[in-house]
């Protein structure tokens, strides 16, 4: 229950699903949590929800201007950022390669890939001004290994994942860890929505998903949550540039 306490977090994308289960059980292990998304209705439900020591911020994560006001806004608030969960994502457009439009490539480079660069660079004088802290990056088993599907998104999580050991490299001496998580599928409104664009019972594209896992099911939002946790930890405090993979055997073949 104390694993975090004394500790401020952010976590990016903290509305929904991932995000959301991460915001929780931060919170539950001590810290406190700045839930920052797009989503204002739900985040706000959230932090609500969660009660003390959770607020809600309003930023779009590709726009530096809004990641900017975020980090002065929770640093007003807070005093501090000891952990920052770079989660917001989107799976995007589900073509081939050769179907897709610059919009579309774009529009996920820019949340994905451009999101984590902006708030890890706002976040960086905040944590060094703290004595560190510690980045943890959403990339994917898409950031491994490939599959043909949402080419952006593959492209977004392999950069993820390469980011996560240069700013590890970098931001060692000042003290601030950066690793990354690789998730399985995990069953979340992300999930839902491109189960469902595949058509056909979504019942039947659960299995489907539930197949690809040797752990025979898909993960669900706490498993990461879990990993989260662990990564924001002291427990944690010789880990750095490090890919953890929670995906229930998905990437062992
Ligand atoms: N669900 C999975 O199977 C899975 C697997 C591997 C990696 N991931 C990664 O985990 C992260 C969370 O995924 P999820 O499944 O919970 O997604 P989700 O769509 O269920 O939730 C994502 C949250 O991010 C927010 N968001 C999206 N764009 C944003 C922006 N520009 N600025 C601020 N907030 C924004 C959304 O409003 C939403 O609240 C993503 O980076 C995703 O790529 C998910």
């Amino acid at each position: 229950m104390n694993r975090l306490t004394g500790k401020v977090a952010v976590v990016t994308g903290g509305s929904l699903g991932i995000g959301a289960a991460c915001a929780t059980r931060l919170l539950q292990e001590g810290a406190k949590v700045a839930i920052v998304d797009v989503k204002d209705s739900e985040g706000k439900q959230l932090a609500n929800q969660l009660g003390k020591g959770t607020r809600y911020y309003h930023a779009d994560t590709s726009s530096e201007h809004d990641v900017r006001q975020a980090v002065a806004d929770v640093l007003r608030d807070f005093g501090r950022i000891d952990v920052l969960v770079n989660n917001a994502g989107i799976s995007g457009a589900n073509k081939p390669t050769h179907e897709i439009t610059e919009d579309e490539w774009d529009r996920v480079q820019a949340i994905n890939v451009k999101g984590v660069f902006f708030f890890t660079k706002h976040v960086y004088h905040v944590m060094r001004a703290g004595g560190g802290g510690s980045i943890i990056n959403l990339s994917s088993i898409y950031g491994l290994v490939g599959a043909p599907d949402i080419p952006p998104y593959h492209a977004s999580k392999g950069a993820v994942r390469l980011m996560s050991k240069v700013d590890a490299l970098l931001y060692a001496r000042d003290g601030i860890r950066v690793n990354s998580i690789h998730p399985g599928f995990i069953w979340t409104p992300m999930v839902e929505h491109f189960a469902s664009a595949l058509g056909g019972e979504l019942v039947d594209r659960r299995k489907e998903l539930d197949s690809l896992h040797p752990l025979g099911h898909i993960g669900e939002p706490d498993d990461i949550a879990w990993a989260v946790v662990y990564l924001a930890s002291d427990e944690a405090k010789f880990v750095t540039g490090s890919e953890l993979v929670v995906d229930g055997g998905y990437s062992c073949r």
